[in-house]
């Protein structure tokens, strides 16, 4: 397994270009079954999860292949199988979303339910009620789900769930919706960016959807989707853990390819803190600290909220502001796993309920810590490069999951990360004791 090592201490400056969106770029992937011919995506990121769901696309029927850097080619040659092999699902949950394409488009789906995750509880009912009101029926067999139907017809489906709206419902439902007879109505769906960068593939595709970005989404079934080409939309998560990144170790950064709409929210509760942040151009953020920062309360909530995805990197940011801050996170109440690895590195945060309670040091110290998830990861990544001396994070393929060259990027901008085999690694670094005999 590879480790990061990272000297802490360099501020980071210069220009970034940010990749497209994993989050976007998954279910975009997985409507190219309901197709056939090419379906041809660019800007796609290079990472671990979109590796696992192209051989699961594959296993599918599917042919894929990468064309210099960025553009993916997905075509079904072969639609008889229907069942996603358990091994390549267990990997990654949002293989989920091969569900709705496949019903739709071959009237069946066999694919294992999602088991336990570091981010908390994570159930799919909202997708499986949705599929059920399309005229399909669900069973769960031996930890499969297993829906089906001849003829999905439209429906009006509720997506609300206790914590919010569901981003991945959103989009099985959507893929599926699309190509069933008449209309449905999905209420309460996810206005996340990544789901709008669906609903627009789809209707390049031939689909009739309206209301994207709003939680109303009005669908027309058609009989038929012909393939398209459309590019991934920027990774808004790896923006703002870049904004993150340049206001923790106080430095200057420009940071492109990104949509300022879309990182709102965070270019909002940053300037709160003290950040200075302009745009400069359609598709660029100039970030800088130019004075103190200072604590502030923060709650992660469903788009237009501050994303959960950088409730970490935000914890580890306001663990260096002098004074006491807040964060809750209401879409994943228990994604704190990351706290108990901050407060090994000096940190001082108490987390209680969805909440964390941070009060600022003035420095975070290296220590070995350990990844638990990809935002957690970031989080630490970021710690790291404030902390005083060597930080060493263990389990950095959580990290390779989705982002795409951090190391590089990083190091490019001043950084000072090194990846290496875990073996080569110095648990301990020795240190000079007093000889207690002598002194007693
Ligand atoms: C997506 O996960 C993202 N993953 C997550 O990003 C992100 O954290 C999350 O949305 C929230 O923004 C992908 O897009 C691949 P949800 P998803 O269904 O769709 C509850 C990352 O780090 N819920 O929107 O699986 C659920 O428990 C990842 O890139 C139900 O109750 O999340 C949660 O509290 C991690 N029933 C809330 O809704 C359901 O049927 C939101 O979950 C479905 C969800």
């Amino acid at each position: 397994m590879d480790v990061f090592k990272i000297q802490g201490g360099n501020s980071l400056c210069g220009t970034v270009a940010v990749s497209g969106s994993k989050n976007a770029a998954l279910p975009m992937m997985a409507a190219a079954l309901l197709t056939d011919g090419k379906t041809i995506l660019n800007n796609v990121p290079d990472l671990v999860d979109v590796r696992t769901l192209s051989s699961l696309l594959t296993s599918l029927g599917c042919e894929i292949s990468r064309h210099g850097s960025g553009s993916l080619s997905l075509e079904v040659v072969d639609e008889s199988h229907s069942e996603a092999d358990y091994e390549l699902v267990r990997k990654m949950r949002a293989s989920v979303c091969v569900m709705g394409p496949l019903l739709a488009r071959r009237g069946h789906a066999r694919v294992s339910l999602p088991g336990g995750c570091n981010i908390g509880h994570r159930p799919i009912d909202i997708h499986l009620r949705g599929f059920a009101a399309l005229g399909a029926q669900v069973d769960i067999h031996q930890g499969d789900i297993i829906v089906q139907a001849t003829q999905l017809r439209g429906a009006e489906i509720d997506l609300a769930g206790p914590n919010g709206s569901t981003v991945t419902g959103t989009c099985n439902l959507l893929t599926a919706a699309v190509l069933a007879q008449g209309k449905s109505r999905l209420t309460s769906a996810a206005m996340e960016p990544e789901v709008v960068a669906l609903a627009d593939l789809l209707n390049e595709m031939g689909a009739k959807i309206t209301g994207q970005g709003t939680p109303t989404l009005e669908v027309e079934g058609v009989s038929k989707l012909t393939p398209t080409t459309q590019a991934v939309i920027p990774d808004r998560i790896e923006a703002a853990t870049l904004m993150i990144a340049s206001a923790l170790t106080r430095g200057q950064l420009t940071i492109q390819n990104v949509n300022p709409q879309h990182l709102s929210a965070v270019t909002a509760v940053l300037q709160e803190m003290g950040v200075s942040i302009y745009e400069s151009g359609l598709s660029q953020l100039e970030i800088a600290c130019e004075r103190e920062l200072a604590p502030v309360n923060i709650t992660a909530l469903p788009y237009p909220g501050i994303p959960t995805d950088i409730q970490a990197q935000l914890t580890a940011l306001l663990c260096t502001l002098p004074g006491r801050s807040v964060i809750r996170d209401q879409v994943f109440p228990d994604r704190f796993m990351h706290c108990a690895e901050l407060n090994r590195m000096n940190a001082k945060i108490r987390q209680q309920g969805d909440r964390a309670f941070i009060t600022g040091v003035a420095q975070l110290q290296g220590a070995h810590v350990m990844a638990s998830d990809l935002r957690a990861s970031a989080a630490l990544v970021l710690a790291a490069l404030a902390a005083r001396d060597e930080t060493v994070i263990h389990r950095i393929y959580h990290l390779d999951r989705g982002y795409e060259a951090l190391e590089t990027k990083l190091n490019f901008l001043g950084a000072n990360v090194t990846r290496c085999r875990e073996e080569d690694v110095q648990r301990r670094t020795p240190i000079e004791r007093p000889d207690l005999r002598r002194s007693a």
